[in-house]
């Protein structure tokens, strides 16, 4: 009688052991998952404006509707925001960058 119960103390000795590790595997992981996310914002938002455009504006229509374009800023703004509405996947200061090179490269003036 007093073996089984030192074995069960024992199992359960063990099974706490087992599960320290198994949490700190679990926060290793949740770490690294965490570095992951944050490097791949960070990635994101420093893409330069020219990378941007060509990866989320030919998703819909080709980047001759740029070239044959000539907005001011204000247009270039309007326009980029009513494609982020539709489905372009760039955030505030994405867009901001985006704006700035449009007009920049698509202005009025041409460049
Ligand atoms: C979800 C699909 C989609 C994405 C992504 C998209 N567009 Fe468009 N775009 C359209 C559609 C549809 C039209 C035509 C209808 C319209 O003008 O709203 C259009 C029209 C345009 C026009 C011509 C009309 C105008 O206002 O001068 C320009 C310029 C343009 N897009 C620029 C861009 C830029 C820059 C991006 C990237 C930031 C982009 N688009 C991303 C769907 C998209």
């Amino acid at each position: 009688m007093e073996d089984t119960a030192k074995e069960s103390t024992n199992r359960r000795g063990n099974g706490r052991r087992r599960g320290n590790r198994l949490s700190w595997i679990l926060v290793v992981a949740l770490g690294v998952l965490v570095l992951i996310v944050v490097s791949a914002i960070s990635g994101c938002s420093s893409k330069p404006p020219a990378q941007l455009v060509e990866e989320q504006c030919v998703g819909c229509h080709a980047l001759t509707i740029l070239e044959s374009s000539r907005k001011s800023p204000e247009d270039w703004e309007a326009t980029v925001t009513r494609m982020v509405e539709i489905g372009a996947k760039l955030n505030e200061q994405q867009a901001e960058g985006v704006i700035a090179y449009l007009s920049e490269t698509y202005g009025v003036d041409g460049p």
